[in-house]
């Protein structure tokens, strides 16, 4: 099945930007580890990282048209206000799970809210960028 993984703002900056909290691990290292587990499953993974929320939602609207059969999400600080892009999950009707390698709920008040939560089919915070592949793995094993 097509898997779409998909990285919201500032992510390019994975492996430099403030490690303490997000870590060493590029965003270029978590592609590939997620494009390795996905083919060891007999899955395609396609992934995309913008800084721009229309480019995350033109990718959501192309994915029903390509028959993605399953979303991974960080929407990175769009998680904290962006209606457009849960209306957009929504809209194509794909489940989805969010991803947060921080834990969310231990830092700022604004951070604990998050627009997708509710609609997601999972979360999954703290774990650094092994929460990716814990999501990917729930999909494989629920998609199998
Ligand atoms: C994040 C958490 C968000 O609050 C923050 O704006 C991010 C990254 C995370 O992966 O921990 O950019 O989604």
């Amino acid at each position: 099945a097509k898997i779409l993984v998909l990285h919201g703002p500032n992510l390019n900056l994975l492996g430099t930007r403030e490690p303490g909290i997000y870590g060493a691990t590029t965003l270029a290292d978590i592609n590939r580890s997620l494009e390795m587990q996905a083919q060891a499953a007999g899955h395609q993974l396609s992934h995309l990282q913008s800084n721009a929320e229309y480019q995350l939602i033109d990718r959501i609207h192309a994915a029903r048209d390509e028959g993605v059969a399953f979303i991974i999400i960080n929407p990175a600080a769009f998680t904290h206000t962006s209606v457009a892009l849960r209306d957009a999950l929504l809209g194509v009707d794909i489940p989805f799970y969010e991803v947060h390698l921080s834990n969310v709920h231990a830092r700022e008040a604004f951070r604990h809210h998050s627009y997708f939560s509710d609609v997601a089919r999972g979360v999954i915070c703290g774990f650094g960028s092994q929460g990716y592949n814990f999501a990917l793995q729930a999909v494989v094993d629920g998609l199998a």
